[in-house]
């Protein structure tokens, strides 16, 4: 198929070239600036297929084939041309919150309505061309040919002109906490997205979806050299997604740039989310947060009512205490619920444990103006959870509790067959979120639905873990600093990550003797964070999330200089922006609200030093600096925990010198002297 395509494109030019009508024309839309350019080409046999040029280094996509397979209907991949429609977008919106507040919104349109070859069915597909990127989506319209329609396979591909450097996890419709690869893309069988790959050009492209509403989610399968088809998660009989005609398919994304900070910079997927739903959104908040959580991941305490138990009353008041007094916006209770582990009763749901008197720490919690952040782990029961959910909410409501944190550990899919990233799945997650707006809750999910970046049309979709989180220090080998540094060109390009950074006691050995695992067996594993602790700090302005997670237990904060930097963060932002980075290299992120300003650097484990020109400053006025850096002993395996603190003044003529330790960091924060 690709050989008749190429021989078609030759023949398009050509006829433009002799001033034929331009078909091309029509069937080709560029982005406002015209460097890039996603163009049809029908064949004689009616086959549709798009590629997207680069103005300057050529061929992003090759000639990739689009259409549908259905169950009890013939595939629909043959046509013709009935209309195209072009226009051009210029718009600018505003988000309650997140990393920036002002998003412009420049892209040409083109809609184009195709019609079976032999046939009556139609099929439009959408295109919006953007200058970091394309996004293109199918639109069944109203017909009397199709109404109710099952998808069995969309055969959406993406053909890449040549081998190319790729950064993927391993597909899986249950589970996005999987070790990223970097590797050849030859050598990527079946992936997640979103997908990142650099050519040998230099163009960082990167694959994804936005606007994932009831449909399944895409994964890139790859039977062919540089081939990726998408192959959608089917429900549990293998169907993969089921639609009553007229109906829009998520957008296809392909995000494009020339280094890696325009990938991480760019606002492409928000763009094509629909605008926000919410009338109010007064209510809806950014915050740091802290919690009684990750000694329990250590496995010195339980989420099960025992000895061990966590979640006391004492223990919630003293985590209230220090949040209150150090400027912590959230506090977070796990094992708070009398059922855990009696999955599906009504106790995992709305029952407190009885040494957890929630009624107490809701009003300590009110009175001292900390929000507490409930826990609604359902381990995949989405039928039990659904029938108690609202009461739930009703609960937390009374109690002034606005934030909940979800979870669906659940590694082999839902108990009722169903998987997590299917249709099932998407819309389980959505009727949440809607339900949650309606109580005016905040949603963190974890062992989420992929973000597609809903949190515009939801605003109270704050963030969700999808991705290796930083529990996995506690319990297994862990992520590595380049782990860490491949995040914001891959998950994070989808969204917001509840990631849990913020430890500072690094090596846990010295809990010898006192940690278990889940099956309440000592835990001997050597394990440990594998980043130095102005890492840590770092981490929290790179690995961006509305609802911020300073994870350590509170004992590990008391009295820590390193805290104030937690302590002075914010997490909503009036512009953000990657100054420079190489994936799973390094990183530098520099985050502005008001006067202050929150930049986070990244090493992988070479020790480097980078350059930060403090030209974003306002011109004429002297800041103060703050500096959380590693020492000069500092090493994330020998010495971890070394770190300086420093204050300088600064001006926007200056360049600071981030020097970082093999797997550190710098945490700075500048504000008006
Ligand atoms: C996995 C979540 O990612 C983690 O944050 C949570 O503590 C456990 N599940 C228990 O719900
Ligand atoms: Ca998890």
């Amino acid at each position: 198929m690709k050989n008749i395509f190429a021989v078609l494109s030759v023949f398009v030019i050509a006829a433009c070239s002799q001033n034929a009508p331009s078909k091309s024309g029509q069937l080709s839309v560029a982005s406002p600036d015209k460097t890039l350019t996603l163009e049809f080409v029908v064949n004689k046999k009616g086959e549709i297929g798009y590629q997207v040029l680069h103005q300057t280094k050529g061929m992003v996509i090759d000639t990739s084939a689009l259409g549908f397979a259905f169950k009890n209907m013939p595939t629909l991949d043959r046509f013709e041309v009935l209309t195209t429609k072009q226009n051009s977008v210029l718009t600018e919106w505003t988000s309650p919150w997140g990393q920036n507040k002002q998003h412009q919104d420049s892209h040409n349109e083109l809609l184009v309505k195709f019609k079976e070859k032999d046939g009556g069915r139609l099929l439009n597909v959408r295109v919006r061309a953007f200058n970091d990127g394309v996004g293109f989506r199918y639109e069944f319209p109203q017909q009397d040919s199709m109404n109710d329609v099952v998808i069995m396979d969309e055969k959406t591909q993406f053909i890449l002109p040549t081998e190319q450097q790729a950064w993927w996890i391993e597909a899986n419709y249950d589970s996005y906490e999987k070790p990223y690869q970097h590797t050849p893309l030859s050598q990527v069988k079946h992936a997640n997205t979103p997908l990142t790959m650099v050519a040998p050009n230099g163009l960082h492209i990167s694959i994804h979806e936005a606007a994932l509403t009831d449909y399944s989610s895409m994964t890139l399968i790859s039977k062919t050299k540089n081939t990726l088809e998408a192959e959608l998660v089917p429900w549990a009989n293998g169907e993969k997604v089921v639609k009553t005609v007229p109906f829009n398919t998520p957008w296809r994304t392909i995000q494009i740039s020339d280094n890696a900070a325009g990938l991480a910079n760019s606002d492409l997927i928000l763009n094509l989310n629909e605008p926000n739903q919410l009338a109010d959104t007064s209510w809806i908040k950014p915050m740091t947060y802290m919690g009684i959580w990750w000694e329990i991941h250590l496995g010195v305490g339980t989420w099960n009512m025992g000895e061990r138990h966590a979640a006391t009353t004492e223990r919630a008041i003293k985590y209230i205490d220090f949040a209150v007094e150090n400027n912590v916006g959230g506090v977070l209770f796990e094992g708070w619920n009398k059922g855990w582990g009696q999955w599906g009763k009504r106790e995992a749901y709305v029952v407190p444990a009885d040494d957890f008197d929630l009624q107490k720490v809701a009003d300590y919690a009110r009175e001292k103006g900390v929000k507490i952040i409930g826990h609604n782990e359902t381990e995949g029961r989405i039928e039990a959870y659904e029938s108690h959910v609202e009461e739930i909410f009703k609960i937390y409501t009374d109690l002034g509790i606005n934030t909940v944190k979800t979870g669906y550990v659940a590694e082999k899919g839902f108990i009722n067959g169903e998987h997590h990233q299917g249709q099932y799945g998407v819309n389980h997650y959505r009727k949440i979120v809607k339900l949650a707006a309606q109580y005016k809750i905040m949603i963190n999910a974890h062992e989420p639905i992929k973000d597609t970046g809903i949190r515009r049309t939801w605003p109270n979709m704050m963030t969700r873990e999808g991705a290796k989180g930083g529990e996995w220090n506690a319990w297994s080998e862990g992520n590595s600093a380049e782990y860490l540094l491949t995040l914001p060109f891959t998950r994070l390009l989808a969204g917001p990550m509840d990631y849990t950074p913020g430890i500072f006691d690094i090596d846990y050995s010295h809990f010898e003797g006192k940690r278990y695992n889940w099956a309440g067996e000592p835990q001997t594993g050597d394990y440990r964070v594998h980043t130095t602790l102005a890492r840590q700090l770092a981490d929290m302005v790179i690995l961006y999330s509305p609802l911020q997670m300073a994870s350590d237990a509170v004992e590990n904060y008391e009295d820590h200089p390193a805290f104030t930097f937690i302590r002075d963060l914010k997490m909503d932002f009036e512009s953000s922006f990657v100054v420079d980075a190489k994936i799973g290299e390094y990183i530098t992120v520099v985050r502005q609200t008001g006067n202050e300003w929150f930049i986070g650097s990244g090493t992988n484990n070479t020790a480097r030093t980078l350059r930060l020109t403090l030209d974003f400053l306002p011109k004429s006025q002297t800041f103060i600096a703050e500096i959380y850096r590693d020492d000069t002993d500092t090493h994330f395996e020998t010495n971890p925990e070394s770190y300086k603190i420093e204050k300088i003044e600064v001006t926007s003529t200056d360049e600071l010198p981030l020097i970082l330790a093999p797997g550190g960091g710098q945490a700075i924060r500048i504000s008006a002297k």
